[in-house]
């Protein structure tokens, strides 16, 4: 595996292994603080014969200024033996002054409508350092796959948008999201939870399994699902709740009642973390934790 730098690097390795017409590469972008939730994507694009790029970059943009980007953990040295643990062929690691170079302050790409709701709401400018980065990545990478989690449903589906939009040529592939044993999705910042609060951190799932319950059962309206789980988060007197919400899986628009295609999703804060999780309903109707 290599560790790469630098973005002209980056582009010259990759024209090489270009020119072997079948490769295909894949790109996994990551912020680092590398856990099981990041390694299941890295073995997607691996599983997908993909010639494996993990991007760790921590990045300004997509953090509001009261937010945690100078706390974010940057542990480099594991998040390196992780993604070689998994096959990666190389970790993209730029820094800011390269990825954002003098102008690019003024230089943005934003989407406008999925982006405006749920955490959108409370994280103002947030999807937009989203965007703004993966495009840049897109530039850099040129990969013909690549890998996010379920767990940042949002994310996910601005992405999509975005790509679809701008035309693209990269594959968007939707993980699931990978839990602890408890079932606490796994985030990094997990890692700030005191061991009170991280326990009591169980309350999303809890919430989210109570969902998904009630929808086996038949129940269907959205204001029964999120009265359910706000007692479930009551019962957790260190979580307090920013939103909880049932959406339209595809536009993030609110519905009256959960079916096929809908996103339960939530974001509460344990203390002075704030975490999200959600439980999608598929296609088929069945509740996906
Ligand atoms: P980060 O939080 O590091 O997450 C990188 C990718 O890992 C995202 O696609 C995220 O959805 C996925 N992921 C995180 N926890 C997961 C879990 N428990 N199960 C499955 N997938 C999980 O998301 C970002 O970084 C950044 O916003 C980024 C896209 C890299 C742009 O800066």
């Amino acid at each position: 595996m290599r560790v790469i730098r630098s973005i002209p690097e980056m582009r010259a390795a990759l024209a090489e292994a270009r020119r072997d017409p079948a490769c295909r590469i894949g790109l996994a972008p990551t912020m680092g603080c590398l856990h099981e939730g990041h390694a299941s994507l890295i073995r997607e694009l691996r599983r997908r014969g993909c010639l494996t790029v993990v991007s760790l970059f921590v990045n300004p943009t997509q953090f509001g200024p009261s937010e945690d980007f100078s706390r974010y953990p940057r542990p480099f040295d594991a998040d390196c033996r992780l993604c070689d643990q998994e096959g990666a062929a190389f970790v993209f690691a730029p820094d800011a002054a390269a990825m954002y170079p003098p102008g690019s302050d003024t230089v943005f790409v934003e989407e406008t409508a999925l982006s405006r709701g749920l955490c959108g709401a409370s994280r103002p400018g947030h999807f937009r350092g989203v965007a703004t980065v993966v495009t840049k990545l897109f530039q850099i990478v040129q990969p013909h796959v690549a890998v996010f989690g379920r767990k940042d449903a949002q994310q996910a589906c601005v992405l999509e948008r975005v790509t679809a939009g701008l035309n693209m040529p990269v594959e968007i592939v939707v993980c699931p999201i990978v839990r602890e044993p408890d079932g606490l999705a796994l985030s990094s910042r997990n890692r700030y939870l005191t061991p009170e609060e991280r326990i009591q951190a169980r309350c999303l799932v809890e919430a989210l399994r109570e969902a998904a319950a009630r929808v086996k059962r038949g129940e269907r309206q959205a204001a029964g699902l999120v009265a359910a789980m706000e007692a479930c988060l009551r019962a957790r007197p260190l979580a307090r709740p920013d939103y909880l919400a049932v959406v339209d899986a595809r536009t993030l628009e609110p519905v009256p009642e959960a079916g096929p295609s809908t996103l339960v999703a939530l974001a509460v804060r344990v203390g002075g973390t704030r975490l999200i999780d959600n439980l999608w309903i598929n296609e088929a109707g069945e509740p996906i934790l």
